[in-house]
């Protein structure tokens, strides 16, 4: 035999026959007498020839173990609660510890000498994978499977057996791993061994002893978690002890949400912040954009005033527009205070962060250790590499809320959700604004119909729109701006803002020394956990679904994770995730669109209530959009909902509890709504889908019985 297990094959059908026979010999023979109840009535004889003969006893009880369990027949369980029964504790597990080992691993060569060959030759693809996970990370796959006391015994060797790993690592690895579970049956064999009566089956021992039987899972679970923490960080040296359970890097929504939960599980948590707390979503997203979205209406209506019966006009004042927004920013700020965040008992600490190793972070030159750390260091706006564009000045979503001025004519490249937000408020507030999409359509993410709907809504804003072209190069010549499209057209412009996506920050901090980048993204799973298992990460840096909401749902799962992931984890779900464009009116949408469905081979069919008959959105002059629930055919079961409406984000909710709760439309419609009210519109989708799916004989009978009541 070789040091990879590959093994010398002398006539192997001989040997076929030789151990079927020895397998059936054997089964034949222990067949009446590997039963508990007998052995044990036959417990106390034993006992006494034990006495006398101890060494013997030890043997042939090893013998007996080795045997069985190296042709893979049943009943190592029994054996080993018998060993515990006939030798004690200690001395039957030291026995059944070294005889499974080796009957396990002689298993195990059975298996690889007889089936690997065969299965190798039928699979090869499965087999090479299989082998390559096996080099990488077999012994602690292994290690975690002989935790499990509930996965036979002999299944683990039969199928190590097909694999490379070699068979010295198995021999260790399985004593290693078995230890405990061998330990605690054996200690369970030893109880039974004092059962007289019925009623010592509910001694405390027995209990216990079976309450260790229970426990092993969860113990095995801990071990194995152990054993892949140990393998990540073997190239670092871990301190001896830690100044916090948890640091942060990135006060935005993510950090904020994970420190906060962090100190109320009282945990010791530092957050270093290198900017103003808050992140993107305080300071230059969603907070600034809706207080601009906000005037930009009332600009908008103030426009048209008679449409609500109102004589006058209204102004648009740029420089005040902004100075409000700072107001905003700031009445909004002391809820993502360094002083709030301390008051709960969070280490608030100003400066950039660098990961040093696995359980350090240094700021500014100071070291701070933690078992755990959370990376939640965001994003930024994406720049294309568009030839001239750093020379006209570009502004983003962060650095536009600096201008002081407005400019008269805008460009805005990129029609996302930043990209038609910014164009329909710069448009109300009297900017000649373009914008720039080069896929066919804007919100390219989201249905036709809704592209369609915010497409009218931007020309009626007198927005231009391009589609389906890029901006080639960009021209600054004196006073004058150019961009040169790909499609051949020249649009002038003041200053033009990039909008074309947001870029995780993930370099110039430490991870790319540390290996956690892949391409600059920053790998997580789904419990949030990079490839180094003390590092998690939240927020818009996994580059998942970047919105506030998601980062602080994100969060919660990081820092509980991060916390306690040594015990229990939690998976990280996105379901119902509900998510608003805060154009005028607003686009919001919880679960499948129709492209996703399609997309998906998801079948669906779809329910639609115009907002044109909504009572309350007609007495607002805001009766333009629509609700667009998609169900399974034929079942009350809700897929997505799309609404386009004046007050679209706030009737997502209702759609969203019920999808989260697997509530469906029948419960909405069964639901008292208050009139006139803007909710009222989900009861009136529900009911569509209900009349659509009326049963068409229910209503004949109906119509029959009243017809006959009237005589
Ligand atoms: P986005 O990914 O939503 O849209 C970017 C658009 O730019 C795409 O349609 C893309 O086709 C286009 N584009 C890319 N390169 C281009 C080029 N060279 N020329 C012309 N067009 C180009 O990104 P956006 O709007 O920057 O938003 C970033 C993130 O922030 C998104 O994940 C978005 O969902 C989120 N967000 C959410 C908001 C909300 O929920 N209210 C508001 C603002 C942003």
């Amino acid at each position: 035999m070789d040091r990879t297990g590959a093994i010398r094959r002398p006539t192997k059908t001989l040997g076929a026959a030789f151990l079927f026979a020895a397998i059936i010999i054997l089964g034949l023979l222990l067949k009446d007498h590997l039963d508990l109840a007998e052995i044990t009535a036959r417990l106390v004889a034993a006992k006494d020839w034990i006495r006398l003969h101890p060494a013997l006893a030890a043997l042939l009880f090893a013998v007996v173990y080795v045997a069985v369990t190296g042709l893979s027949l049943p009943g190592a369980t029994v054996l080993t609660l018998i060993g515990g029964s006939l030798f004690g504790l200690w001395a039957g597990a030291l026995l059944v510890s070294f005889a499974s080992v080796i009957g396990a691993t002689i298993g195990m060569i059975v298996a690889r000498y007889f089936l690997r060959d065969t299965i190798e030759r039928r699979f090869p693809d499965v087999v090479a994978k299989v082998d390559r996970g096996i080099a990488a990370d077999g012994a602690r796959y292994l290690f975690a499977l002989r935790l499990i006391p509930v996965i036979p015994f002999f299944l683990v060797n039969l199928a190590m057996g097909l694999t490379r790993m070699p068979v010295r690592t198995f021999a260790w690895v399985s004593q290693l791993g078995m230890l405990p579970g061998t330990i605690v049956y054996v200690n369970a064999g030893k109880q039974l061994a004092s059962v007289q009566t019925a009623g010592d089956i509910l001694s405390p021992r027995i209990i216990l002893a079976f309450a260790a039987l229970a426990a092993l899972p969860f113990v095995a679970k801990v071990g194995s978690n152990w054993w892949s923490r140990r393998n990540a960080l073997r190239n670092w040296r871990q301190p001896d002890r830690f100044d916090y359970n948890l640091i942060v890097v990135g006060a935005g929504s993510a950090g904020l949400v994970t420190a906060y939960i962090a100190a109320t599980a009282r945990a010791r948590v530092a957050l270093i912040e290198q900017g103003e707390m808050g992140g993107d979503c305080l300071n230059t997203g969603c907070v600034p954009s809706k207080a601009l979205i906000r005037s930009a209406k009332l600009s908008k209506e103030g426009a048209h005033p008679e449409r609500l019966g109102l004589k006058g006009h209204l102004e648009p004042d740029y420089p005040a527009i902004m100075r409000r927004i700072e107001r905003v920013i700031a009445r909004v700020a002391p809820h993502d205070s360094a002083e709030r965040y301390r008051d709960l008992g969070v280490d608030v600490v100003k400066g950039h962060a660098r990961i040093a190793d696995p359980w350090t972070v240094e700021v500014d030159g100071r070291r701070m250790t933690a078992r755990r750390l959370v990376i939640a260091t965001g994003a930024e706006p994406a720049i294309p590499p568009i030839p001239g564009l750093a020379d006209v000045e570009p502004l983003t979503s962060e650095t536009l809320w600096g201008l002081r001025e407005r400019p008269d004519r805008l460009l805005i490249v990129g029609g996302g959700a930043i990209g038609c937000e910014l164009a329909q408020s710069f448009a109300r507030l009297g900017c000649q604004t373009t914008i720039v999409e080069a896929l066919p359509r804007l919100l390219a993410g989201e249905d036709e119909d809704v592209s369609e709907a915010i497409r009218g809504l931007l020309l009626a804003d007198d927005v231009t729109i391009i589609t389906g072209a890029s901006v080639g190069s960009f021209v600054q010549d004196g006073q004058s701006r150019k961009a040169h499209l790909t499609n051949g057209q020249e649009i002038g412009f003041n200053r033009v803002v990039v909008a074309v996506g947001r870029r995780p920050r993930t370099r110039g901090f430490g991870l790319e020394e540390l290996g956690l980048l892949e391409e600059d993204r920053l790998i997580v799973d789904d419990r949030l956990r990079t490839r180094l298992p003390t590092i998690y990460a939240a927020g818009d840096v996994i580059g998942r679904l970047q919105f506030t909401h998601a980062a602080g749902h994100y969060a919660w799962f990081a820092a509980m994770n991060a916390l306690f992931g040594d015990l229990k984890t939690w998976k990280a779900h996105t379901k119902a995730f509900p998510a608003v464009i805060y154009t005028d009116p607003e686009i919001a949408r919880v679960g499948l669109s129709e492209v996703e469905a399609r997309e998906k081979g998801v079948a669906y069919e779809v329910t639609r209530y115009d907002l044109a008959e909504l009572d309350r959105a007609i007495a607002d002059e805001a009766n333009a959009g629509f609700i667009k629930v998609l169900t399974t055919p034929g079942k009350d079961r809700i897929l997505g909902a799309t609404i386009v409406g004046a007050r679209a984000g706030d009737m997502l909710g209702e759609f969203t509890l019920a999808m989260r709760h697997g509530l469906g439309l029948n419960a909405i419609l069964r639901t008292i709504h208050p009139y006139p009210g803007w909710m009222e519109a989900a009861k009136a989708t529900a009911g569509e889908w209900r009349r659509a799916h009326a049963p068409a004989w229910a209503l004949n009978v109906s119509a029959r019985i009243l017809q006959w009541l009237r005589g």
